[in-house]
């Protein structure tokens, strides 16, 4: 056991920042073993020194701001945890790598926004940039991608990768509770963002996925450039017709290798109803990796949560604790900074796959034949179109009928150009709902 602890300060003491807390309380004894060290909390910073946060900070320095706790002499380790892509996250983890302090974050927007730029500090100074939790909360997806796949050449990456979403899609599904009521529970549970509309607007999956992205394809982090679509427009109507015609919907996080790019995509999903990942429910989080020599994987495990999500951070502490000093450290994204391949993006409307599109349309002769002909116009073959009558269960007016296509392989671009024209033909009472099928 070395005499010398490693110290630590984290920058945030929220639903994450108190877990950890209590973690490396609770389980000192078991880590100082497990790593050969003692690891001890020297410093914190939040904004409100006088809320209770259920964790014991009485022996513990205070600071009020976090980039003064990043520079502090009295650590070793930042830990950031308070969110967001801008200051002061951005600031005090540039401070900590500047003053030789490892850093530890779960921050995703902060990493999607300035991961290179960050690693790249990194790897100059000879420190660890630690980012676990930063994807998929407790599943240790970055140090699979990072070190157990160094091998590997990987073709595609996709997963549901919020929590706040799938849990919300699965009540939704289970309960027939409304979108509103579950979003309200996700967050009194500690899963939703600090705005949650990162979550349901499908931003914080993006976050995610460009981090993923990278670390597959040893690309430069590109979130601005990926497809979003976010979960706040699916009624109970979707849900029920998919289930009907045996499809579950997922909010998917979807990378992959195209002849002209790379795909990023973000978007509501019909998924089969047996395939694994229509199976991962509530906060549960599920992520697949493809790739030429493991062929698929998957990682399934809480996306969300304070103490899902600190144990990763205390595993990347952990891993820090265990690091011999004066060693060169792996690249935060796999290979170093400067050897990152620019981002090449695939065009969306290139995007091949089956779709999945319900329409609303007036209860008349020749609506039927007109929107299959549509269809075959732009050579969209079908495989199934199923007309429901007005039910209890569609609450559809009288006047109207629901319709339900099924295409063949398409691409995106005949997709859209056929749902322009049969909203210009006049036949729809309310704008189609598509969704892409994923194999
Ligand atoms: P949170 O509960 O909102 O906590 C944020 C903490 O940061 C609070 O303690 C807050 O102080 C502090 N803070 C915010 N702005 C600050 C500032 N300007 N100066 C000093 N302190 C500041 O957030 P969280 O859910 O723990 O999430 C923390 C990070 O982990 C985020 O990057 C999030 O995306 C990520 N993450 C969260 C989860 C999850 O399940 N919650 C899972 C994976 C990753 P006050 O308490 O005084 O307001
Ligand atoms: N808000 C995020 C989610 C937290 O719901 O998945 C985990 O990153």
């Amino acid at each position: 056991m070395s005499e010398t602890p490693l110290r630590i300060g984290i920058a945030g003491i929220g639903t994450v920042g108190a877990a950890l807390v209590n973690i490396l309380a609770g389980k000192a004894d078991l880590l100082a073993a497990r790593c050969g060290r003692a690891i001890v909390l020297s410093g914190v910073c939040a904004r409100d020194r006088s809320r209770d946060r259920g964790c014991d900070l009485s022996a513990v320095e205070w600071f009020d701001d976090p980039v003064a706790l990043a520079a502090s002499e009295g650590i070793d380790v930042f830990v950031e945890l308070m969110g967001g892509d801008g200051d002061p996250a951005h600031a005090a983890v540039k401070a900590a790598l500047h003053a030789g302090k490892h850093v530890v974050t779960a921050n995703k927007a902060l990493l999607a926004r300035h991961g290179v730029e960050l690693a790249r500090i990194a790897e100059e100074k000879g420190l660890i940039l630690n980012f676990e939790a930063a994807v998929a909360g407790g599943i240790p997806v970055i140090k699979t991608m990072r070190e157990a796949l160094t091998s590997n050449t990987i073709s595609r990456v996709f997963g549901i990768l919020n929590g706040t979403c799938n849990y919300m899609l699965t009540r939704m599904e289970m309960e027939g509770l409304s979108y509103e009521a579950c979003l309200k529970d996700a967050q009194a549970l500690g899963y939703a963002e600090a705005d949650p509309t990162f979550d349901v607007e499908g931003f914080d999956t993006a976050h995610k996925l460009a981090i993923l992205t990278s670390l597959a394809f040893g690309s430069e982090i590109s979130a601005d450039e990926i497809y979003v679509e976010g979960i706040s427009n699916i009624t109970t109507e979707d849900i029920e017709a998919a289930g009907e015609l045996g499809y579950r919907i997922k909010l998917l996080g979807v990378a992959q290798k195209t002849a002209s790019g790379i795909e990023q995509r973000v978007h509501p999903t019909m998924v089969p109803v047996a395939a694994p990942i229509a199976q991962i429910s509530g906060v549960t989080n599920a992520v697949a990796i493809e790739a030429d020599l493991v062929g698929q994987l998957v990682l399934s495990g809480p996306g969300a949560g304070g103490e899902a999500t600190a144990s990763a951070v205390s595993g990347d502490i952990c891993d820090i604790a265990k690091s011999r000093p004066g060693h060169q450290q792996a690249p935060a994204l796999g290979v170093p900074a400067a050897a990152l391949a620019p981002y090449v993006q695939a065009r969306m409307r290139a995007h091949e796959g089956g779709y999945f599109i319900r329409l609303n349309v007036y209860d008349q002769a020749g609506v039927f034949a007109s929107i299959a002909s549509r269809m075959a116009e732009e050579g969209i073959s079908l495989e199934s179109i199923v007309q429901r009558k007005r039910d209890g269960k569609t609450r559809s007016p009288a006047d109207q009928q629901t319709i339900i296509l099924i295409t063949h392989e398409t691409t995106e671009q005949a997709i859209r150009n056929a749902l322009e024209r049969i909203e210009t033909d006049g036949h729809l009472a309310a704008h189609a709902q598509m969704f892409r099928i994923e194999k």
